[in-house]
């Protein structure tokens, strides 16, 4: 596949309230990324990582601001820019191949072209021993690749995520987070994604962002300048870990616990973020 170029994206004085007469959900939120990097969002439960990420991907309007993915205003979806969920929403009656290809038939791409693109996705998601079978009868892990790749098989410029991984088993989980990643870098498409999960945002980012408060803003912006392919059991994602664990607890105002610092394998419970 070729290799993308990624986009510029520019949020600006973001603001959003869903209706006139609840509160707002965040306020003047400001974004900017470069053409291939890869954000992360965390942030506790209803601050608006997700009411962001909608906006961001055209399938929600904003109240006011600016929001531009190389200079272009975002008024509505595009098969440049593809939003993955926690379920995968596949069509389960239907091959992996047949999955995959769906966006490509409704571009009414012709046969040949078609399998040949299919074919080289889903070998970079690693399931070429499964493009025959029914995604029903695939794992969890499995069918979130099986989505992974019908989103990369329309080549985005932007692949938006929203804790696409929460379903799944640690050690499903944290393969997923260094395979998208690395085919992120490979094929130089931008990630926006949203997380709980602190040592997903190590793995996965070159920029974890904060967000806290009601409403919503983003209080800090924090470079996860870690070489490539990370391990959880890096000394230096550990200290990343602790360091982002920190500033998270700060921006919500929770104390730090010590017990947290420790959790360096996947066997582990996920640092959860909400509802404590
Ligand atoms: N359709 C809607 N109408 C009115 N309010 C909404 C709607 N959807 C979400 N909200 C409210 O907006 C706020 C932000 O919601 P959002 O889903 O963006 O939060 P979130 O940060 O993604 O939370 P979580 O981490 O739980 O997924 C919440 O207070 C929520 O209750
Ligand atoms: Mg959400």
């Amino acid at each position: 596949m070729e290799r993308r170029n990624g986009v510029r994206i520019d949020i600006g004085d973001l603001t959003h309230r869903y209706t006139a007469k609840t509160p707002l959900t965040f306020e003047k939120v400001n974004i900017k990324a470069e053409p291939g990097e890869a954000l992360v969002i965390i942030g506790r439960s209803g601050c608006g990582k997700s009411t962001l990420l909608h906006i961001l991907a055209g399938l929600l309007e904003k109240t006011s601001g600016i929001v531009q993915l190389d200079g272009k205003d975002v008024t509505e979806p595009s098969s440049h820019w593809i939003m993955m969920f926690q379920a995968p929403h596949l069509f389960p009656w239907m091959t992996v191949e047949q999955n995959v290809g769906t966006g490509l038939r409704f571009a009414r791409w012709p046969e040949e072209k078609m399998k040949k693109r299919v074919a080289e996705v889903i070998n970079l998601v690693h399931l070429d021993e499964f493009a025959q079978n029914n995604t029903q009868d695939l794992s969890g892990g499995q069918q979130q690749r099986v989505a992974l790749a019908r989103s990369l098989v329309m080549e985005p410029d932007l692949l938006l995520l929203d804790e696409p991984f929460s379903a799944l088993d640690a050690f499903t989980r944290a393969t997923l987070q260094k395979d998208v990643r690395a085919i992120s870098k490979q094929l130089g498409f931008n990630l926006v994604m949203v997380t709980h999960d602190i040592d997903e945002a190590v793995i996965m980012a070159d920029r974890a962002l904060v967000m806290a408060g009601s409403p919503g803003e983003i209080v800090h912006d924090f470079k996860v300048d870690l070489e490539d392919p990370r391990e959880r059991q890096d000394p230096e994602v550990q200290a990343m870990r602790a360091n982002l664990m920190e500033i998270f607890h700060q921006a919500a105002g929770v104390p730090v616990d010590s017990s947290d610092e420790e959790g360096d394998d996947t066997s582990q419970p996920d640092v959860e973020l909400v509802g404590n």
